[in-house]
């Protein structure tokens, strides 16, 4: 560990290189227009400037905080059109989050298709005047953009590390820096359970800690007994107050929160307080090993449904948006072949083969939840044996998954390994970077990434909601190494969300990172200073 946080150190000392930009509206993501007025005129904004919004709005009075704070300014009264900044919600355009941004001598003026789209604009002014916001000389323009993805996510494991709230909302202020609309949480794995259910306090009490953890490099160790294991218990929870405050927080960021209790594998920390929820019936403890157990949720007993709606159930009352991830992924059905109760369920049914028996608890938690007015949505392995009627489809090994998914009419979300794994390296050299899981995904294979198969046809593509990337955190400890394996890649994903695939252009990309580098900077982000 030494090693890594000297390597750290090194990579994110800040440097203070001053990058003496104009203000040109050309921030990450890219607006998809920019016309600068031939007029050469400008404005300056200053302290003692106002922002006014529509009254009657409580997301437009937020919205105009958040300009203030972001651009030095004051929030003015409601309707008042002397401010220098006025929001608007009067553009007209297919995706609530379109925005435009008009600067001319009557002032700024920053319209949406709703008030995420206003949100966005700001954050594109932001953007741009990030370098100097005392001076900032903002050209007469007119500047708008509309995302490409409706979807348009980042993913974050706190189940493998535990990672507190006040990082949590941090790294949702990250998220939204870059027109990111989505947070994946994922609460609970083999290693830990982070979602307090009230009406099972073991789950927050008991699974939540990992006494030991393996030390270095192994995924799935044949031999974990004669195995070196460091002596610091990896523990917490998250109380469903403190989710609570967490989704609003996203809410007035335009974040919504996506919820994941992966089942029915990747249970151990839940089966090693409730040992009667597996085929053997255990003893589990929670594990201290990487990698995929073949101890998985029972299939065959009752009990297993009863459990999974009490926690759904709970999950709903926290989480108020339409997406529940189920999970579903890397699960063996090795203890289901040789299960009394696994076999007499399938006999039950007449189903085919164990696949089948994971679709059969799909398909119950698809009616329970869409009950609660929600959409399931679950890794690919969930197509094995059949995707329940509603189901979304998470697409992480490789495309086929989604395009199977897509041709059956199943929304998609694109996350393929091979350009959406932020705990992949993103440098060649292994020893300039801290321990991770392997893999190789640089900056420039995150922006090469195109979500949309070729051989769809426009009707299937259609289901492609977008797009996300996964951060895994079995190598990644600090809130410090969190960040320095998000940035810059999250930036490169942000222009896949938003752009047009014809607007993406790498060399352009590059260089418009330094100015959203120096935001970082001033933020106080930790990102990777060298890309490849
Ligand atoms: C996954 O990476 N196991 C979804
Ligand atoms: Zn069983």
């Amino acid at each position: 560990m030494k090693k890594n946080k000297q390597i750290l150190a090194v990579l994110m000392s800040a440097f203070s290189m001053s990058v003496a930009a104009e203000v040109n509206y050309q921030v990450i993501p890219l607006p998809q227009q920019i016309s600068i007025d031939k007029s050469g005129q400008y404005m300056t904004l200053a302290k003692g400037m106002t922002v006014s919004y529509p009254s009657g709005n409580p997301q437009m009075k937020r919205n105009a905080e958040f300009a203030a704070e972001y651009l030095g300014l004051t929030v003015d009264a409601p309707n008042n059109k002397k401010a220098a900044v006025n929001l608007s919600l009067d553009l007209k355009s297919d995706s609530p989050d379109a925005y435009s941004i008009s600067v001319s001598k009557k002032g700024i003026t920053i319209r949406g298709a709703s008030e995420s789209g206003v949100y966005y604009g700001i954050q594109t002014l932001r953007k741009s005047i990030m370098n100097e916001p005392d001076e900032a000389r903002l050209p007469f323009a007119e500047v708008s953009g509309t995302p490409r993805f409706s979807y348009r996510g980042a993913h974050l494991d706190c189940a493998r590390h535990f990672f507190p709230i006040s990082f949590v909302k941090k790294y949702i202020d990250i998220l939204s820096l870059h027109g990111i609309n989505r947070f994946h949480w994922h609460l609970t794995d083999d290693q830990g359970w982070r979602f307090e259910v009230k009406a099972l306090p073991e789950l927050a009490e008991k699974a939540s800690v990992r006494p030991r953890t393996i030390i270095g490099k192994n995924i799935g160790l044949s031999d974990p007994d004669n195995s070196i294991y460091d002596d610091t218990p990896e523990t917490g929870y998250y109380t469903q107050e403190e989710l609570r405050e967490v989704v609003a927080y996203a809410a007035e960021r335009y974040i919504t929160i996506v919820p994941e209790i992966d089942m029915p594998g990747h249970m151990i920390a839940a089966m090693s307080v409730y040992p009667y929820l597996g085929c053997t019936g255990g003893p589990y403890n929670v594990w201290g090993i990487w990698g995929i157990a073949d101890d998985v949720l029972c299939a065959g007993n009752p009990k297993t449904l009863e459990f999974l709606k009490t926690v759904y159930s709970e999950l709903c009352d926290v989480f108020p948006g339409k997406l529940i991830h189920i999970g579903g992924d890397e699960s063996p059905r090795i203890r289901w072949k040789t299960c009394q109760k696994c076999q007499a369920k399938m006999k039950e049914l007449g189903l085919k083969d164990e696949s089948q028996l994971q679709s059969f608890i799909n398909k119950e938690m698809e009616n329970f939840l869409s009950l609660r007015g929600r959409q399931i949505i679950g890794w690919d392995e969930t197509l094995e044996g059949g995707l329940s009627e509603n189901a979304a489809v998470m697409s992480w090994r490789g495309y086929e998954g989604g395009k199977t998914a897509a041709k059956l009419h199943h929304y998609v979300v694109m996350t393929p390994t091979g350009n959406c794994y932020f705990d992949y390296y993103q440098l060649r050299n292994r020893d300039a970077q801290p321990l991770g899981i392997g893999g190789y995904l640089p900056l420039s294979k995150v922006y090469s990434m195109e979500p949309v198969p070729e051989d769809l046809t426009e009707d299937e593509a259609r289901y492609i909601m977008g797009v996300q990337c996964n951060l895994w955190t079995e190598y990644i400890l600090s809130p410090d190494h969190v960040e320095f394996m998000l940035l810059p890649r999250l930036a490169a994903m942000s222009e896949v969300g938003w752009l047009q695939p014809e607007a993406k252009n790498y060399e352009q990309f590059l260089a418009r990172l330094p100015l959203l580098e120096q935001t970082y900077r001033r933020l106080g982000y930790k990102y990777c200073l060298t890309f490849e």
